[in-house]
């Protein structure tokens, strides 16, 4: 069965007051929803104070972005064992913003999500089609790649632990959400190709988020489809009524996938 799971990608978008406060009203909010799996990844520097506010509450803690070496000589970087001391059992990996701002291949994510596991966090791995990419019909030929490259060599046990965000980068920030019928062939290909990789039980045990501007008024016409598990949420994430009004509308949809 697959549990929604909502998670919420602040960004470079809080200080730390900001954080604590929002951190504290969605670990309030959370006490009332029952059946769906909660995260929220604030900037690392802020991971501690958003840690300590959600202590005790539903809501899990995820980083942004880590790097896949243990320790050593690189400057600005954190490794899986500090988000794992800081409390993360998350850990968000290869967002277009990193893949596309900061230049990370698939080659490296896989390298982080190796890592991330190794470590004991969730990674939940990003991948999505630009929007020249879609128009030219190459979607789902990128995704492949995406897939094969970032999430390569992974164990049966493995892949079936982590979580899939699908992002296409057209959606993100934008306003433009991906109609339910679009994310939901992507989402049915993506579990395909995991099926066709490893087997059925593992493909259909593999969460798969949405994301790019997804609210409260849009979530549950996606949330609804067969194959989109939960979502990954940017800008409405900043807003603790908005972020668990999306959460809301996965815990009234009844909703554990199979
Ligand atoms: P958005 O961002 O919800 O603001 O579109 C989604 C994301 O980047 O994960």
């Amino acid at each position: 069965m697959r549990r929604p799971f909502i998670a919420g990608n602040w960004k470079m978008n809080t200080t730390r007051a900001t954080a604590a406060a929002l951190a504290e009203g969605v670990a309030k909010g959370a006490d009332a929803l029952d059946g769906v799996d909660l995260a929220v990844c604030p900037p690392s520097c802020y991971l501690e104070t958003v840690g300590r506010a959600i202590a005790g509450s539903k809501v899990a803690l995820g980083a942004q972005n880590m790097y896949h070496q243990p320790d050593g000589a690189f400057t600005g970087e954190l490794g899986a064992a500090m988000l794992r001391d800081l409390g993360c059992k998350y850990v968000i990996l290869g967002h277009s913003e990193r893949r596309h701002i900061f230049g990370e291949t698939d080659e490296l994510i896989n390298k982080k999500a190796h890592a991330a596991l190794a470590a004991g966090l969730t990674p939940i791995v990003c991948l999505g089609e630009l929007l020249a990419e879609r128009e030219a019909g190459k979607t789902m030929t990128i995704i492949k790649k995406q897939v094969d490259g970032s999430l390569a060599g992974l164990s049966p046990d493995q892949i079936a632990g982590i979580v899939i965000a699908y992002e296409p980068v057209w959606a993100i920030g934008t306003g433009k959400v991906a109609t339910p019928q679009q994310a939901e062939e992507v989402h049915s290909a993506l579990r395909k190709i995991v099926e066709d990789r490893y087997n059925g039980s593992i493909a259909n045990s593999l969460r798969i988020q949405y994301g790019g501007s997804v609210k409260p008024e849009n979530a549950a016409e996606l949330l609804d489809r067969p194959d989109i598990d939960g979502a990954l949420v940017g800008g409405a994430s900043l807003k603790a009524e908005h972020f668990l009004g999306i959460a809301e509308k996965a815990v009234k949809l009844g909703v554990e996938k199979l």
